[in-house]
């Protein structure tokens, strides 16, 4: 793809990289010609995943971490530094949801979502900066948010909304940071609706994500990867603030 041509070569970090969305969006980097480094717990995901990138020529690394360990996620970005020098373009895509009700919820579950939705993000995003900082200041952060960072959907997912609307105020709040600073690091978001993943049996289980998917033809991930491509690809004069798809017949 022509429009990811200055990106050829250069190292992008992915978050949640063992699944759903995650996956495809390293998967079309690495397509693209970026080296792609892979962050989640499940090792043989990443591994697996880093080992079809070699075999269709590309350049990946597994680098497994859980998300809610500060220490665990610096350690990802020094081995990305010690491999390839640092980071130049940051998907921050890790993300859950908890069945957990403002009224009756589990704090455990309100705490895992905060921890890996919003904390993780927001410690890969300054980790991050610093590389592209000390690589010539043009990087790219991209934060996969949702259609929940812009109204709450109705059923419970209160805690999980606000988690995604916390990503949206960091998007914008970034955005100003990078200007104030006059730097030419770019930031944008990508809100999908409903998106055929592991997400929801991890929310809800097995037969709720089966409901859930059924309803209408879901977004597939290689729908948000199409779209984290088309951000990065635009002319370093144009920066795309966030993207909002959905599932054509979503209703919410
Ligand atoms: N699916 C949707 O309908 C939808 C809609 C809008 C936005 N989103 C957002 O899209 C992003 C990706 O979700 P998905 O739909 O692709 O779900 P998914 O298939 O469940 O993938 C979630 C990814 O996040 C990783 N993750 C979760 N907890 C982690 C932790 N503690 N440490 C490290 N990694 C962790 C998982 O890896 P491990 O389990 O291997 O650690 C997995 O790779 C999330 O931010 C989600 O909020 C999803």
């Amino acid at each position: 793809m022509k429009s990811m041509d200055r990106w050829r070569g250069r190292v992008a970090l992915v978050t949640g990289a063992s699944a759903g969305i995650g996956r495809a969006v390293a998967q079309r980097l690495a397509e693209a010609g970026m080296k792609v480094a892979l962050t989640a717990r499940r090792q043989e995901r990443l591994d697996a995943l880093a080992a079809a990138i070699g075999e269709a020529g590309g350049e990946a690394l597994a680098l497994p971490a859980d998300a809610r360990d500060e220490a665990a996620l610096i350690e990802v970005f020094e081995r990305v530094r010690a491999a390839w020098g640092g980071v130049d373009v940051m998907v921050n895509n890790a993300g859950l949801g908890r069945d957990a009700p403002l009224c009756d919820g589990d704090t455990a579950g309100w705490r895992e979502m905060l921890d890996v939705n919003v904390l993780a993000l927001a410690i890969c995003t300054r980790e991050a900066v610093s590389d592209m900082r000390r690589r010539g200041d043009a990087g790219q952060i991209i934060h996969i948010s949702s259609m929940s960072g812009h109204r709450v959907p109705p059923g419970g997912g209160g805690f999980y909304a606000a988690t995604k609307h916390a990503v949206r105020a960091l998007t914008e709040g970034l955005r100003q940071e990078l200007r104030a600073a006059d730097s030419a690091i770019r930031v944008c978001a990508i809100s999908p609706g409903s998106v055929e993943t592991e997400f929801a049996e991890v929310m809800r289980g097995p037969a709720a994500a089966a409901e859930a998917y059924g309803r209408f033809p879901c977004l597939q991930p290689h729908d948000v990867a199409d779209a984290v491509l088309f951000a990065l690809g635009r002319p370093p004069h144009a920066q795309i603030h966030d993207i909002l798809l959905r599932p054509t017949r979503q209703p919410s």
